[in-house]
């Protein structure tokens, strides 16, 4: 025998490697089995699969990906790149190091690739350390109109307290104000501008950032996290021609584990050819220290999967599954931002019904088994804490391998759900929104129309595994 993995799927096996390379599946005995967290985690695992998630920049990974997360590969520091570390006895993490870029490279034909950010946020900081000094001007889209914090949202951020930020926003259509952008940039000649988006619906037009960031000499940086699984799957406008900077989280429309990748663009490489070692730099030693190698791993068994043709009929699927839940939410009178969605992501707007309405049809959806998050509306009456929509998306239902006819079926739930808590009145006062909301949370855990619709759920939810090509 040569090692033992904890399968996080299958808790109570063990992977066993036998000294002849054979891969044994075995009951797991011990008391690490016993250890209260190995309960919770399956708890966990109960929740997953008896509710339907529609957190868009969640997913599920494969469990080829799941398995590689728990190996002896987090026992080891790596600090460095492949082939130049600190640190002895890296010679196979090298190599995986070493796969991992060169598989996102040849799924982005791209020339450069760092893959070792912890996550989307250090990511964004790395590639802003690397082409600005502090105090300089940073452009991003408003996160109440769905940007994303790291983006420069002002003040309570790093983004948005080490860099000038200056934020664009959309037009009374929700879409993109590029009019606005071109006049912003023209003012303050960002020295960075991101194209990104968290709770944006419709594609972001990189062509049309490229044009402005060249009027004004700005550096362009398209932040796909969301939309990565749309770009390789050819179901979004891709970045690579016009952007110079490419950044993406790996474990929203990817499929891979938590963390994240910064590419480099040949136009990026171009306008400076020592790009690529200034963002390397930026993570190690500017922000981070040893890189998390079974996520390095995770990272190349995902841009492995992705580069398979069975994952553009996942990207496919998701933008069919989007298209038929907007189009069924709309049919049972229920409002959108921007009234659609072009994307894997929609915003319900339920300021029409009541402002502030968000927070309570969220924590009832999650009582009849459907998990969602509220979110700001770009004309948000309320507040960010207590906003006035409520965000879903298609990725995390389109790996479990549910169709347009579940999409019809999940429709129907949430409008019985509005509709169940659209008499709700948030109190004016924050201290009486406070005790108010204790009381609704205690009153809607016990709600007989959610708890069986949270039936009707489960039943449908538990057909489908977490993960299915
Ligand atoms: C567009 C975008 N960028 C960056 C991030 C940050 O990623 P993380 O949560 O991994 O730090 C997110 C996360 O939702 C995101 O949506």
């Amino acid at each position: 025998m040569h090692s033992c993995y904890a399968d996080p799927l299958q808790l109570h096996y063990c992977l066993l490697v036998q000294g002849d390379g054979n891969i044994e599946l075995i009951k797991m005995k011990g008391s690490m089995s016993k250890d209260a967290i190995f309960s919770l985690i399956k708890q966990e695992e109960s929740r997953q699969i008896a509710k339907i998630g529609l957190i868009p920049s969640e997913n599920n990974t494969s469990p080829e990906v799941s398995q590689v997360l728990s190996t002896c590969l987090s026992n080891k520091y790596a600090e460095g790149y492949p082939f130049r570390r600190y640190y002895e006895g890296n010679q196979i993490v090298d190599k995986i190091e070493q796969l991992a870029i060169d598989r996102v490279k040849k799924l982005f034909k791209l020339p450069y690739v760092n893959v070792q950010p912890y996550s989307g946020s250090p990511a964004n900081m790395a590639i802003y350390f690397a082409l600005m000094k502090p105090g300089e001007t940073l452009m991003g889209l408003k996160l109440t109109m769905g940007g994303h914090l790291t983006h420069g949202h002002p003040e309570v951020t790093a983004s948005g307290r080490f860099y000038n930020s200056v934020q664009y926003g959309v037009k009374p259509d929700a879409r993109i104000d590029f009019a606005e952008v071109r006049t912003l940039a023209k003012k303050h000649r960002p020295k960075v501008i991101v194209a990104g988006n968290t709770a944006y619906p419709f594609v972001l037009e990189f062509d049309k950032f490229r044009e402005i960031a060249d009027e004004v000499g700005a550096w362009l940086v398209a932040d796909i996290s969301h939309v990565t699984g749309l770009v390789i799957g050819n179901e979004h406008p891709s970045p690579v021609p016009h952007a110079d900077v490419i950044m993406s989280t790996t474990h929203k429309t990817f499929r891979g584990p938590r963390g994240a990748m910064i590419m480099v663009t040949d136009r990026g490489l171009h306008k400076d050819p020592k790009l690529g070692q200034k963002i390397d730099s930026a993570i190690i030693p500017g922000l981070q220290g040893g890189p998390h190698n079974a996520t390095t791993a995770g990272i190349a068994i995902a841009a492995e999967e992705a580069s398979r043709s069975e994952f553009n009929k996942y990207a496919r699927q998701i933008r069919t599954n989007a298209d038929a839940l907007a189009k069924s939410l709309l049919s049972r009178g229920l409002s959108l931002v921007g009234g659609g969605t072009q994307t894997h992501l929609m915003v319900i707007d339920l300021s029409t019904i009541k402002p502030g309405l968000g927070t309570q049809v969220a924590y009832a959806l999650d009582v009849a088994g459907i998990y969602a998050n509220r979110n700001t509306v770009p004309t948000e009456p309320m507040s960010p804490f207590y906003p006035s929509g409520l965000r879903i998306g298609t990725p995390l239902v389109t790996t479990r391998g549910m169709q347009t006819q579940e999409m019809e079926q999940i429709a129907d739930w949430i409008t019985q759900v509005v509709e169940h808590v659209q008499g709700e009145e948030l109190p004016s006062s924050k201290k009486e929104r406070e005790s108010y909301l204790v009381n609704f949370k205690a009153k809607a855990d016990q709600d007989k129309k959610l708890l069986k619709l949270s039936k009707e759920v489960k039943e449908l939810a538990s057909e489908f595994p977490l993960f299915r090509w």
